[in-house]
């Protein structure tokens, strides 16, 4: 079997891997916590795994920082930490060399979902589970608590604010509270059409306006999964949250990969200079179970740094970028692309990799005004390890001056593709038989 394991995207050691979890940021250390069944291969013994980065590129694996309880039947499924600087938790104690991370997790047993916490007195490094339930609504799919400070901007006092799904019932919820312990309903938004499916994992942001000094906007992250391949991934809407509720514009959810490959994505707390980071689980339900990679299986995808670009009519887009020290990260291939349809209909890059021949085709056409990543098998007679794995995705992009210009970042068996400036992505798998390079396809 081919080498896989990718060089520039985080990985565990062993077995699965699933969403991102408590992700913060902490004197110079990234840390990256992640659903992770420390058992096994297939999803189950839901727990937290941890890595750390001083880059975003390069992570050291840590012991599971949260773990199952088998015997209660208690799983540990997503969730977030934060850096209780003022001890609002009361969890500090005298003498600690630092502040509380206090990680805030649903507690998943059979047909009860509802939200605890953690404390971690040594910077991320050892965990200890805090008694009971902090929030409980009597839900069998209440999960996936965000839980960051927010500061209103107007003067009056900041609280933390969490996000968390009903994921059945499709409502993003919104919670608050001045201690970690207490939380009070704020407001719930949903359903809505889109996404469609099962809503989790969702995150609220507030992004800076490029160009414009000062000026923000808030964004909500949320994953949706109908059980299709195109309908599993990550989506945003920009809008308004006024300290009780989000209120999305009028363009509502737009899908924040295009690719069949970006799922759960959330973003980093704390992260310095301003920064807003996002990473997210490379892979899509409908076929992770059976991804042919050991004796790991489940990658994160590149970090991106996130911001906002008003487009003319004033409607802004997320843009995403991914993190700088990726460009120099060796094992990655970094491919500049400018697909010309200046007197053509199409063109077309071929990502080839061994004697299977070529395992992508990243192509415009000028006719449709679509992007479209393909991703195969392809070309011989290799059968795909899922039915659903072969697939087309694809984005509008505008062609301006006839030439398209692309960043493509390729590793061991992902392609992720960066257009219009960071403002449409295509994240997908792929699992050569060789080493992959690019090549145009002749017309
Ligand atoms: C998303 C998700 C979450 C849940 C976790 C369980 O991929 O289904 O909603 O907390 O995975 O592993």
């Amino acid at each position: 079997m081919p080498d896989w394991r990718p060089r520039a995207h985080f990985t565990p050691a062993r077995h699965w891997m699933n969403d991102p979890n408590g992700l913060v940021h902490h004197e110079g250390t990234w840390h990256l916590f992640f659903q992770h069944n420390p058992e096994g291969p297939d999803w189950g013994n839901m727990s937290w795994g941890h890595a750390t980065s001083t880059d975003l590129v390069h992570w050291t694996e840590h012991p599971v920082a949260l773990t199952h309880d088998l015997e209660s039947g208690e799983q540990v499924f997503s969730g977030s930490v934060v850096v209780d600087h003022d001890d609002t938790s009361g969890l500090r104690r005298e003498g600690d060399p630092y502040p509380p991370f206090v990680a805030v997790w649903t507690s998943a047993r059979e047909g009860h979902q509802a939200q605890s916490l953690a404390c971690s007195r040594d910077a991320g490094a050892t965990w200890e589970r805090c008694a009971g339930l902090v929030l409980d609504r009597a839900s069998a799919d209440f999960r996936d608590p965000k839980v960051s400070w927010w500061e209103p901007g107007d003067g009056s006092t900041g609280f933390w604010l969490m996000v968390a799904v009903e994921a059945v019932e499709r409502l993003v919820v919104f919670y608050r509270s001045s201690d970690l312990w207490h939380w009070e309903l704020l407001s719930e938004l949903g359903p809505l059409s889109e996404p469609a499916g099962i809503w989790e994992c969702p995150d609220l942001v507030r992004l800076p306006v490029e160009g414009e000094p000062g000026a923000e906007g808030h964004v909500l992250v949320l994953s949706g999964n109908d059980t299709t391949v195109a309908g599993c991934g990550t989506w945003y809407a920009v809008g308004a949250f006024d300290g009780v509720r989000f209120t999305p514009d009028a363009r509502g959810f737009r899908r924040l990969d295009h690719g069949p490959d970006d799922y759960a994505a959330v973003t980093w707390n704390d992260a310095p200079d301003g920064r807003r980071v996002l990473v997210g689980w490379m892979a899509n339900w409908a076929y992770a179970r059976d991804l042919p990679t050991t004796p790991w299986r489940g990658a994160m995808t590149l970090p991106r740094d996130l911001s906002l670009r008003r487009r003319a009519g004033g409607e802004l887009a997320l843009v995403q970028r991914p993190v700088a020290q990726a460009r120099s990260a060796p094992g990655l291939q970094w491919h500049e692309v400018e697909l010309d349809v200046r007197d053509r209909p199409s063109a077309v890059v071929e990502l080839a990799g061994g004697d299977r021949g070529d395992v992508a085709r990243v192509g415009y056409d000028r006719g449709t005004g679509l992007l479209s990543l393909a991703r195969g098998p392809v070309a011989g007679d290799a059968r795909p390890f899922h039915p659903a794995y072969p697939c087309v995705s694809s984005v509008a992009v505008p062609v301006g001056d006839g030439v398209v210009r692309l960043e493509v970042a390729v590793d061991s068996c992902s392609v992720e593709v960066f257009a219009a400036d960071g403002e449409a992505v295509l994240t997908a798998l792929v699992f050569p038989d060789g080493p992959m390079a690019l090549r145009a396809i002749p017309r």
